[in-house]
């Protein structure tokens, strides 16, 4: 039993990366970590031209990633939310998976776990609900192939002004977006995963989730 790990994350050690990890960690099952930066995937192309062979006709890494998701036995998505919806690596791997689809479902039934980090706050008024859009985008996509979510995970992550080095001066910056026209990058600070005890329980929760789903599953025989 193995469990596949995507953060589609391009920050170095991101708050999404370490939410993944600890997931992937309270499975207690061998699992493999993939970061979509190091890898190159260029969205579908709606072509059709796998219906028969399950197989992508875009010759980059999105066919080796999608091996990786039809060996495995769960797949935890990790994505971040630019703009409110969820990042184009992310979103490119999830469409890349479509050949897995064509008559046999390779994907069905598989348990599957969301993480996304977002900016904006959960709950803000008169702002988009970043953390909402982004984790139903991993979601549709598990239940569109009839896999089983089993959980999702929200991390407040870090606005990019609060590291850009203008974010008490620029005149757009999402410091005052976000947080009102008086915050300061000293006051927001910065937002890190393990001080998040919700989304930290929610991780190894979701972790914990996938082994025993597959393990109920095993004892059923399916
Ligand atoms: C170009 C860009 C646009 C972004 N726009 C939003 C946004 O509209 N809403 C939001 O919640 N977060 C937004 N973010 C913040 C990302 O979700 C944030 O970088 C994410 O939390 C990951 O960062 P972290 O690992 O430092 O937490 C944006 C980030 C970038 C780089």
């Amino acid at each position: 039993m193995k469990v596949l790990g995507v953060s589609g994350s391009p920050i170095k050690n991101s708050n999404a990366y370490r939410a993944l990890k600890t997931a992937l960690e309270a499975t207690d099952m061998d699992y493999e970590i993939i970061k979509l930066r190091d890898y190159t995937v260029a969205p579908c192309l709606a072509c059709l031209k796998c219906v028969n062979t399950n197989v992508c006709v875009i010759k980059d890494d999105g066919i080796e990633l999608a091996q990786k998701a039809k060996d495995v036995d769960a797949l935890i998505i990790a994505g971040y939310t630019p703009y409110s919806s969820l990042d184009s690596r992310t979103k490119a791997f999830i469409e890349r998976l479509y050949p897995l689809r064509h008559k046999h479902g390779f994907m069905r039934g598989k348990p599957g776990g969301a993480i996304v980090t977002h900016a904006i706050p959960e709950g803000s008024e008169n702002l988009p609900p970043a953390a909402e859009y982004g984790l139903n985008s991993i979601f549709f996509y598990m239940m569109e192939e009839g896999m089983e979510p089993v959980g999702g995970v929200k991390v407040q992550g870090n606005v990019p002004c609060v590291r850009c080095g203008y974010g008490n001066e620029c005149d757009t910056s999402g410091l005052s977006m976000i947080f009102g026209p008086d915050a300061t990058v000293e006051f927001v600070g910065i937002k890190r995963f393990e001080e998040q005890l919700e989304a930290m329980n929610a991780a190894r929760e979701l972790g914990k989730k996938i082994a025993e789903h597959l393990k109920l599953k095993k004892q059923l025989g399916k």
